[in-house]
């Protein structure tokens, strides 16, 4: 990721953490490598994500590890090795490796910035969090953003949904696509995530988890609903919504940029795991979150042509034709103000330096030739508008932040 594309990922990093922030949610960084076991506890073997794209590898002492895949089950590893304090609310931003058939906004090596929150059921914390991302994209000017809403369940309820699903499969197995066909038993939820159009018809009329919840989980999801409406979240029930972890509870969600291919359109996702924390050794704990995939955010806002911040220029170009030592005090001066300067280096001729001025987008020209230098001055050039004039070198840089203030002012 090279200049200028580098500085659109860390102006996006920064409205992310401007966002988390607000939110009361601190940064959290853990190791890109954890035990491989922690991903096969807690997504789950029959993802594809473990089952079929995680990096694994052993190490010189033999340990079984992996590249993270994702960015909550680090999360919840650390919450159960730390114990901190509940709620725990952290946010952060991380690669995550998955052995996929690299395409347009799909990687081997993508990024995601997210937030995880562990302690409480509440589901007023479900419409902090999908708010949150939701008032993220609106900041990057994003318009055209499908939310996705559906619950899961819980272990009170899932069992017969599996089970009745189960069995609405096994009586059209022959109308599933090659991979599901003899393959659904284990994890039956994966053929509603099944992208074929076999897969798609078959489950046209199947049995939906929302029909299934029990009590606590309807109303759960019911007060998700109304809190997202009171804060006028626009969203749809979308009752097939299943992801691809295996480790999701109730509230699950899925955002989705319009502006780009149905293919590869998710933006985000997310939910409740209540249960994944105990299922990797720890206290039972109940928790929600969401990842935002940077590379295909970045492609919807390309899409919808917002998000396109100017790259920085200097504020200040230091030309120096005396040899150098004017160069290196300026710009250590100017930077010591807390402004930018760049300079050229190698004794280039004053023609050669200003075009460099020029093309550095600097909107002042700092200039310091052999009769600068002898008459104690400085000339500053004002490189847009072409105007230019001489300042005593004992008042250059006051007169300097004077001008730069008034110019971004
Ligand atoms: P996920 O849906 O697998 O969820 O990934 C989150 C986001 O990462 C996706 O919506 C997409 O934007 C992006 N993404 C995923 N795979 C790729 C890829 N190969 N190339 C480019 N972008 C990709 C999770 O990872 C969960 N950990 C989210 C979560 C947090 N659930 C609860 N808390």
């Amino acid at each position: 990721m090279l200049w200028p594309e580098s500085e659109r990922w860390e102006a996006l990093v920064a409205v992310f953490a401007r966002h988390a922030r607000l939110s009361g949610y601190g940064l959290l960084l853990t190791p890109v490598i954890e035990d491989a076991a922690l991903f096969r506890r807690g997504i789950g073997d029959a993802s594809e994500v473990v089952g079929k794209e995680m990096y694994e590898f052993s190490d010189r002492g033999g340990r079984a590890l992996a590249l993270r895949p994702e960015g909550t089950a680090p999360v919840v590893r650390a919450f159960v090795q730390h114990r901190p304090q509940i709620p725990w609310k952290v946010w952060y931003v991380t690669p995550a490796f998955r052995y996929e058939r690299p395409q347009a906004g799909r990687y081997r090596q993508h990024h995601q910035v997210g937030v995880e929150a562990l302690g409480t059921e509440d589901p007023g914390l479900d419409v902090e969090v999908i708010s949150l991302a939701a008032g993220f994209y609106a900041e990057l000017g994003l318009e055209r953003v499908d939310l996705a809403l559906n619950s899961m369940g819980c272990a009170n309820d899932r069992p017969a949904y599996v089970a009745a699903l189960r069995e609405y499969l096994a009586e059209r197995r022959e109308m599933l696509c090659d991979e599901h066909r003899d393959r659904f038993d284990a994890n039956p939820l994966r053929v509603l995530d099944c992208k074929r159009p076999e897969c798609r018809a078959a489950t046209e009329g199947a049995p939906r988890m929302v029909d299934f919840l029990d009590a606590s989980c309807a109303a759960h999801l019911a007060q998700v609903r109304a809190g997202l409406d009171a804060l006028g979240i626009l969203h749809r029930l979308e009752p097939r919504l299943v992801r691809g972890l295996d480790y999701y509870t109730r509230t699950t969600f899925e955002f989705a940029a319009l502006a780009l291919d149905a293919a590869q359109n998710a933006v985000g996702g997310g939910g409740r795991y209540d249960g994944l924390a105990e299922a990797i050794g720890g206290p039972p704990t109940p928790g929600i979150g969401f990842g935002i995939g940077i590379e295909r955010l970045l492609l919807a806002c390309d899409a919808e042509g917002c998000f396109n911040p100017a790259p920085s220029a200097p504020d200040v170009f230091v030309v120096d034709v005396t040899g150098g030592g004017a160069a290196r005090d300026l710009c250590a001066e100017i930077r010591r103000a807390g402004m930018s300067a760049h300079r050229a280096y190698d004794d280039r001729s004053v023609k050669a330096q200003l075009k460099l001025a020029d093309r550095s987008g600097a909107r002042y020209a700092a200039i310091v030739g052999p009769r600068e230098l002898e008459e104690g001055i400085v000339t500053v050039r004002a490189l847009q508008e072409g105007s230019q004039m001489t300042v005593a070198r004992k008042d250059f840089l006051p007169r300097l932040v004077g001008l730069v203030r008034e110019g971004s002012g």
